[in-house]
């Protein structure tokens, strides 16, 4: 490890390591051992056992991609709450590929970040709670930057793709960095504009998407994300509710 003296743009250490397992997994033990403080982040140039939602790995390129934790304690923060987190994390993911990117970039439930249909990022967040509250979140963020190559199931790209050329990595890590810090103060401070700004960026907002209900295909047109974290939907029979990721899902891209 090399973080004698290093801060992040969110007053943490900045733990930079050539390899690791998974950037969660080292914040979650290290979070254990009392060794991390808020704001502490953790960037590995290698994950051998990169995680994504449900189970899934995460795949990225040592050297050419970004994988880090970004340790957090939210100042009460209800568990039931804990969504906000997500959409903090996806807003400052968003913009940092929207300002690289002049293409469709959108923001889909729960929280990966697409170009039009292409998976660009991903966020995985592991919250560590006290009684009702939310002590820590691990927010895990994998960005292909210059990855040129997927295999074609996993409908990905990445920054250079898109973008042609080669982005530096220390910029895009510096400029995630400072965009969730202002995402993180507003909120801290009880600001709430961002709010309407995740909802305006959501993936097929307003469209009718292929989905499954309670493993039944539907047609539905996400609206809106609660404050619980369930995706709003407008059924074809004129019907809305709110469901969380137990129920509802996107079809296959
Ligand atoms: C997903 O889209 O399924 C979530 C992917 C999250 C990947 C990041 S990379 C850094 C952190 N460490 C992990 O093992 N996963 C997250």
């Amino acid at each position: 490890m090399h973080h004698e003296g290093r801060i992040s743009a969110l007053g943490g250490p900045f733990i930079e390591l050539a390899t690791a397992a998974s950037t969660n997994k080292t914040a979650a033990e290290l979070l254990g051992l009392s060794k991390l403080r808020h704001g502490a982040v953790i960037l590995a140039h290698e994950q051998t056992e990169g995680r994504g939602q449900r189970g899934r790995t995460w795949t990225s390129v040592p050297g050419l991609d970004l994988t880090l934790s970004i340790v957090v304690a939210p100042p009460r923060l209800r568990a039931d709450a804990q969504f906000v987190l997500s959409k903090l994390a996806a807003l400052a993911v968003y913009d940092t590929v929207r300002a690289h990117i002049p293409g469709d970039v959108r923001i889909k439930w729960p929280n990966d970040v697409l170009v039009e249909r292409r998976k660009v990022a991903g966020i995985l967040i592991q919250n560590d709670l006290a009684g009702d509250r939310v002590a820590w979140s691990i927010i895990g963020i994998g960005i292909n930057v210059n990855s040129s190559v997927f295999d074609e199931s996993l409908a990905a790209t990445s920054l250079a793709l898109e973008a042609g050329g080669h982005a530096d990595l220390q910029v895009v890590l510096d400029d995630l960095l400072a965009r969730f810090k202002l995402y993180w103060d507003d909120w801290c401070g009880a600001g709430n504009a961002w709010e309407a700004t995740y909802s305006e960026r959501l993936w097929s907002r307003g469209r009718w998407a292929d989905m499954f209900l309670d493993g039944e295909p539907v047609l539905a047109r996400p609206m809106d994300v609660d404050p619980l974290g369930r995706l709003v939907v407008e059924l074809e029979d004129g019907r809305v509710g709110a469901y969380g990721l137990d129920r509802l899902r996107f079809a296959a891209r």
